[in-house]
């Protein structure tokens, strides 16, 4: 049996943060075993804030490196970077042909950028989702592993492959669909400043790739209270997120002793953050310290994007054949 084609892409932009890892990029090592899984830096998707040409270098540096250190195995999944495929920004012209300016104009994310940003409304930006479609349809992908924050970015690719479909008369694209782990796998991890989830934007996060120094400087300056004065008190925001946090990197009795603790009006977060600090470090070390060894062999990071590229680009190849054959711009004299 043909193993189902998975597609996801992290945009360059910065550290990944333990959101990232226990968010998404966790799941992605697991699915690497039993799909055919294409994970990608999506450096031109990065584009549409300018970074500095040193920046964006430095970025899927770091991003390429982080997914080896989490462990996605160039051999079982296909790891490229996005420029490395030009067939993508090819389909991408054929698809802006069919994507419409209201419909663009509407999506939630290009209305929430251009309101933050309004001297930057530039057309990279209206057009992010078609890009974001070609990447995942030009592997025929069924299934894009995605948190909340893209599902309409992923139905706009349902809408573009449909689109495709339809006018050319075809079934060339299956249409994509969000994938969630069964049991909730993709944990939501929130961030240190008392409510939501932890963000590159927001500022609350602590990266896979930080000090450990520093981590321990951050959990330590996380917002709590004076503590529960009545007996088995449910926990407010900044308390719950804590113990979350603790339940993701620590043992289930660690968790339990400082949850009686609470109950009993006993706890001390001093105490709790100390350890919850260790049992971060514990976790990140390690995976810290194969990130500093990938970042000094640019030999084997090399080696990693040309194979993710060469394979990337046999399967993008193959559709844009098709495409271009459907379309019309296959010479035929
Ligand atoms: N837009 C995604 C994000 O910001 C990144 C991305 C680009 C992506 N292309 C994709 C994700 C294709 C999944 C599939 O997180």
């Amino acid at each position: 049996m043909k193993r189902p084609i998975v597609v996801s892409g992290i945009r360059p932009t910065g550290y990944l943060h333990l959101g990232n890892y226990f968010g998404a990029v966790r799941s992605f090592v697991k699915m690497q075993e039993s799909y055919n899984c294409y994970f990608f830096i999506a450096d031109l998707h990065s584009l549409t804030t300018h970074p500095t040409p040193d920046n964006l270098q430095a970025g899927v540096k770091q991003v390429l490196s982080e997914y080896l250190a989490c462990g996605i195995d160039p051999e079982k999944a296909t790891i490229f970077i996005q420029s490395d495929v030009p067939e993508v920004t090819e389909l991408y012209t054929f698809l802006n042909m069919n994507a419409y300016l209201g419909e663009l104009e509407r999506t939630t994310s290009f209305k929430e950028k251009a309101r933050q940003n309004p001297e930057n409304v530039n057309a990279g930006l209206l057009t992010y989702p078609v890009l974001m479609a070609a990447d995942i349809i030009i592997h025929k992908a069924q299934f894009v592993p995605v948190g909340k924050d893209q599902e309409q970015n992923l139905e706009m690719a349902r809408k573009f492959a449909g689109r495709f479909n339809r006018m050319y008369n075809c079934e060339l694209f299956p249409l994509p669909q969000p994938f969630t782990f069964d049991g909730g796998d993709m944990i939501k991890v929130p961030g240190l400043d008392g409510s939501g989830k932890m963000g590159k934007s927001e500022g609350n996060g602590i990266f896979l790739y930080e000090d450990p120094k520093e981590i321990r400087k951050k959990v330590m300056r996380a917002v709590t209270d004076a503590g529960p004065t009545i007996m088995n008190s449910p926990k407010p925001e900044p308390i719950e997120n804590l113990f979350t946090l603790m339940k993701i990197v620590s043992d289930p009795d660690i968790v339990q002793k400082f949850d009686e603790a609470y109950a009993r009006c006993e706890i001390r977060y001093g105490d709790m953050k100390k350890q919850l600090a260790e049992d971060i470090v514990n976790f990140t070390a390690p995976i810290r310290e194969r990130i500093l060894d990938i970042l000094k062999d640019e030999e084997y990071m090399a080696r990693v994007a040309k194979t993710g590229a060469e394979k990337a680009r046999e399967s993008a190849q193959a559709t844009l054949k098709e495409v271009k054959q459907l379309i019309g711009v296959k010479r035929l004299f």
